[in-house]
């Protein structure tokens, strides 16, 4: 399996992952959203790179112009809540892909809250089958939302191709897509991989908890 790391090289996500970060400013909703949004833009721009082409002719009003456009059928998926900044970036680039939801949210098993549970709610998608699916959410920090989120999916078909895009992984939500989705036909993107995470779940040093940082606490 493929593991994207767009933070080998330099670009200007390193700009925007640098204020998603930073704890002042974080105070401003909006300006946290817009650069999840600008990551999954960047992110989609790289993503289009890997597609397969087709020719087409277009008729401009001087004459026709061959031109080289994806022939790939997109399915861009994700996950309530914390996704939907980053997958409305995603679909400024792939404006005409398909949309696909599903609600995964953690909730902790245990008083000390170091175990996570993970509950599926809510799931919304056209078929999936035969097309590229991404499955766009922030974060990959044990991973288990995600292979909820990807089960939820195939219930609706079998992709040709899988993009798993967020924006912070850790090793362990990385080898737990590794282990859970099918290695021919998967890629991890990411802006960054941390470390680790601490004891409650949370990637280190991360950026925090993504829904409340878009959206405000919830109960
Ligand atoms: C966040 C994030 C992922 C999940 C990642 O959602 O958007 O879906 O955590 O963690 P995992 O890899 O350990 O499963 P959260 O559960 O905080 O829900 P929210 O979007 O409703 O805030
Ligand atoms: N979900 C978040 O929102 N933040 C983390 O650090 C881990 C999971």
């Amino acid at each position: 399996m493929e593991i994207i790391d767009l933070s080998k090289g330099n670009s200007i996500i390193n700009q925007y992952l640098a204020e998603i970060r930073d704890v002042n400013y974080q105070q401003n909703r909006l300006l946290f959203r817009n650069n999840i949004t600008r990551v999954g833009e960047m992110m989609a721009y790289e993503i289009s790179k890997t597609l397969e082409y087709e020719t087409k002719d277009v008729t401009t009003p001087l004459g026709v112009s061959r031109v080289s456009v994806p022939a790939d059928k997109i399915i861009l998926a994700t996950i309530f809540r914390a996704g939907l900044p980053f997958h409305n970036g995603f679909l400024n680039v792939f404006d005409h892909a398909g949309n696909a939801f599903v609600s995964a949210y953690r909730e902790y098993t245990d008083n000390e809250h170091t175990e996570v549970g993970i509950h599926v709610e809510y799931l919304a998608t056209p078929s999936i089958d035969g097309k590229t699916l991404i499955i766009a959410d922030p974060m990959l920090a044990t991973g288990g939302s995600m292979e909820l989120g990807y089960k939820a999916f195939l219930t609706k078909g079998t992709p040709k191709r899988i993009h798993i895009a967020c924006v912070i992984a850790t090793p362990d939500g990385i080898d737990h897509i590794k282990k859970t989705l099918p290695d021919d036909k998967t890629t991890i993107w990411c802006a960054a991989v941390d470390p680790g995470m601490n004891e409650h779940k949370y990637i280190v040093p991360g950026f925090g908890d993504a829904g409340d940082l878009c959206y405000g606490s919830k109960l």
